[in-house]
């Protein structure tokens, strides 16, 4: 196991109602909060006029800024640095998914920074502070809620890059299941295929002695599956949505990665299909990690072997190390399947002709990678396996 350091800051309100821990939250510690939001669920639902009402009753003056897109852009983050530098906003508050949050986190930075916001996505630049963030979360997914991570797309220079930094972990996360009830099916599995590519991202390591992250890996996996297996039938569940929504956070807070190295590459190389053609980031993982898997597998076969043992309940009776691994990869790749994701270029309708120019992209900040580190030719390979 490799030394480790942790900082989980984020206060969580977890469950049915706890839209009312808002003003709790927010009264006598932030004077001025910008609402920073999507497309217009939160209002359709009737989120919005909660969290309005919630502010209100903690004393705050209000500011809004929606029209936030799902793989959120930088012009939209710039025009919330404006405002909050004008206004002397002190809290932003993301209601939303991850792309609120991202956004939310880059304002946050940018706000209070003394160089432009972009640097520090570039990897130019540390970020010294941020202002809070606080989020009411809809959309069980990217575990923004509570990760130290910021994805924002360039959409000009059409690049898709992140910060990670525990400076921007948010400060309180209210999370109600119930506000995840009206997500349609195809959002619903995108968001458990990022919750899982966040485990497997962590999962898939040469760090060896790490039997207890190991194994809180291998029942994230298999609590996920099984959850998403019950709202594949009906997707009003709501205590499989409350599953999912506490494995999303679970997922991405750092605590199944502690003393092993990350992998990561897939994550960076599905970046490059939402950059080019806005897909939604789980269907990249859906589309991505099942290729990554087939191109890597040798590079540590017994780790294959025990996913597909400990997750998928693949038999080793007679079988050989690699049949095994096979098998789990193809089980993890039916699984997507079933739950209707595209696991291939051509089922999600993308095209294949910039595949180099997307390779190079992946690696602007270096090879990609852990558990095998991947330059452009590998990448481009792997883009091939998924065509
Ligand atoms: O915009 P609105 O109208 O709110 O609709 C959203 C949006 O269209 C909709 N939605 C959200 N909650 C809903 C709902 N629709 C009905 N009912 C609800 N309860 O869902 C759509 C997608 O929302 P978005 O926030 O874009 O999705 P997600 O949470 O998947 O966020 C994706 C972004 O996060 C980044 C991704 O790369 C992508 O840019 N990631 C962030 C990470 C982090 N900060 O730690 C890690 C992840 O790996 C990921 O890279
Ligand atoms: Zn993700």
């Amino acid at each position: 196991m490799n030394n480790f350091s942790i900082y989980l800051p984020t206060k969580i309100k977890f469950g049915k109602g706890t839209i009312n821990k808002l003003s709790k939250l927010v009264e006598g510690n932030y004077k001025k909060v910008l609402i920073h939001y999507g497309g217009g669920s939160i209002k359709k639902s009737g989120l919005y006029d909660e969290v309005v009402d919630e502010l209100k009753k903690a004393g705050a003056q209000i500011y809004e800024l929606g029209g936030v897109k799902p793989n959120p852009r930088l012009s939209l983050v710039r025009e919330g640095i404006e405002l909050v530098k004008k206004e002397g906003i002190d809290l932003i508050l993301a209601v939303g998914g991850g792309s609120a949050i991202d956004s939310s986190k880059a304002i946050a930075l940018g706000a209070v920074a003394d160089v432009d916001v972009w640097d520090f996505y570039l990897g130019k630049e540390r970020p010294k502070r941020a202002l809070p963030v606080g989020v009411v979360l809809t959309y069980p997914a990217t575990g923004s809620e509570a990760s130290m991570g910021s994805v924002i797309t360039n959409e000009e220079e059409g690049l898709k890059l992140s910060v990670n930094d525990d400076m921007i972990r948010p400060t309180f996360a209210i999370m109600d299941p119930t506000y995840t009830l009206t997500l349609p099916k195809d959002l619903t599995f995108a968001g458990i295929s990022d919750i899982l590519s966040h485990i497997l991202e962590r999962y898939f390591t040469n760090t060896p002695n790490v039997d207890l992250t190991d194994h809180l890996c291998e029942a994230t996996m298999k609590s996920v599956i099984k959850n998403a297996r019950i709202l594949n039938e009906n997707l009003d569940d709501y205590n499989a949505r409350a599953e999912i929504m506490l494995a999303g956070t679970i997922a991405h807070n750092g605590i199944l990665g502690l003393g092993r190295e990350e992998d990561w590459a897939s994550h960076n190389i599905g970046h490059q299909l939402s950059a080019l053609y806005g897909t939604t980031h789980g269907v990249t993982l859906s589309i991505i990690f099942p290729a990554w898997m087939k191109y890597v597998y040798l590079d540590n076969l017994d780790r294959f072997n025990q996913f597909a043992i400990n997750v998928f309940g693949i038999s080793d009776a007679g079988s050989s190390k690699e049949i095994v691994a096979l098998e789990g990869i193809k089980a993890y790749e039916e699984f997507l399947k079933e739950v209707g994701l595209p696991t291939s270029f051509e089922e999600a309708n993308l095209p294949s002709d910039r595949l180099e120019e997307m390779a190079q992209k992946a690696v602007i900040k270096g090879k990609l990678g852990g558990l095998k580190k991947l330059d452009v030719e590998d990448i481009i390979k792997i883009y091939e396996l998924a065509l």
